[in-house]
């Protein structure tokens, strides 16, 4: 019996439709970045793809192209796990669990499924609903610790601290029987727990990119129009096209940050620029400060083009050989299925289910 959860980080990407920048800047780019100090576990959730309809040929792709750019941005296959979830099946297994564990209530609150199921509810399948139970699961079943994502993915990684509490609850007598529990600190009481409670890593420049059309909204590769967005897999031409004709409002670029206020379309590109140079918004700002956007958009254009396009190249070499990429994502569902087989055998134990 181990008596420490060791630090483990898990996070993972849909396979749904073309990268975008938001994606790369808010997620994927800071997954190579943890993998040099933690042991960390790459998903592509293919799972979670199938909540809203797909096509079997153009998911089987997509779910490839995810797992090339997790090996094109960086990420060291031979040190860490990168593999596709439906291939380790207590995913599946430990969020049916979940699924008896979460309320209606909480999952009723989750803006995402709001968001995606629109009007008719009642048309939207089962698994949109009860897609956070299989996201806690994801994460949980390998009890990571820390999970690196963008702004728009905090209240489910709250709910999954919220199971995991109410896991940790209900069985507390059982799990404290089978030895299986581990000492946390939560606010100021020290409990027994089987499942850790999940620490959200939502930080850096990027933790929100906003959509090049409409500074209001999320970048997002659901956004009916290509224009809003930059995908991992645009040439440079479309890059630069797509950030000239990218709106922003008629005033040069502030020389301080409290200058951004209310112009969500210049925040936006600063702070695009920034993350793509590592520099703070303010820094952006006292060089670009001043200038108009015909002059700061094709300097953005480079910064954007010098960084992205080498990711796409690699993206495009894997992509050639589909074998390599499953040969990883097999090698990858063996390591996290050992991993995951320990977990749920403890979970069937702690909830009385006979193996
Ligand atoms: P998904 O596939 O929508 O997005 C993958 C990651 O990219 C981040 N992201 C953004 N970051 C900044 N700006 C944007 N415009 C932007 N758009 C997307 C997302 O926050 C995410 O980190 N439910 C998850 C996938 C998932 C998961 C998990 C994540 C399933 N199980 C377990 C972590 C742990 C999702 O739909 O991400």
């Amino acid at each position: 019996m181990s008596n420490e959860i060791p630090q483990r980080v898990f996070s993972g990407v849909q396979p749904t439709g073309n990268l975008t920048l938001g994606n790369y800047l808010g997620a994927i780019r800071r997954f190579v970045a943890l993998q040099e100090h933690h042991s960390c576990i790459y998903c592509v959730v293919d799972l979670h793809a199938i909540t809203i309809a797909q096509d079997p040929r153009e998911l089987m792709d997509a779910t490839r192209s995810v797992a090339a750019a997790y090996i094109a941005a960086g990420i060291d296959v031979s040190k860490h796990i990168v593999f596709n979830q439906s291939r380790v099946h207590q995913h599946a297994e430990l969020a049916w669990v979940f699924n008896c564990i979460a309320r209606m209530g909480w999952l009723s609150r989750m803006t995402q499924f709001k968001e995606k199921a629109g009007k008719d509810r009642e048309k939207a399948s089962v698994g949109l609903f009860s897609y956070p139970t299989l996201m806690a699961a994801d994460i949980l079943l390998y009890r990571g610790t820390h999970v690196p994502v963008g702004d728009d993915q905090k209240q489910h990684l709250e709910l999954t601290r919220d199971i995991a509490q109410k896991f940790n609850n209900d069985f507390s007598d059982r799990i404290a029987e089978l030895g299986l529990g581990v000492e946390m600190e939560i606010g100021r009481e020290i409990v027994n727990g089987y499942f850790p409670l999940t620490e959200p890593l939502i930080e850096g420049p990027a933790t929100r990119i906003m959509s090049l059309r409409d500074g209001t909204k999320k970048m997002s590769k659901s956004d009916p129009s290509d224009m809003s967005r930059i995908n991992l897999t645009d040439t440079e031409d479309d890059i630069a096209k797509k950030i000239r004709k990218a709106k922003t409002d008629p005033e040069p670029l502030p020389s301080e940050v409290e200058g951004l206020e209310n112009r969500p379309e210049a925040a936006n590109l600063v702070s695009i620029f920034g993350a793509l140079t590592d520099k703070e918004p303010g820094t952006v700002l006292q060089e670009y400060g001043g200038k108009p956007f015909s002059e700061f958009k094709p300097i953005l254009a480079e910064v954007a083009i010098d960084a992205i396009t080498p990711i796409t190249s690699e993206m495009r070499r894997l992509s050639a050989d589909p074998a390599y990429i499953d040969s990883v994502l097999a090698n990858g569902g063996e390591q996290a299925s050992a991993i995951a087989a320990e977990t749920m055998r403890d979970v069937r134990d702690i909830v009385g289910l006979l193996a």
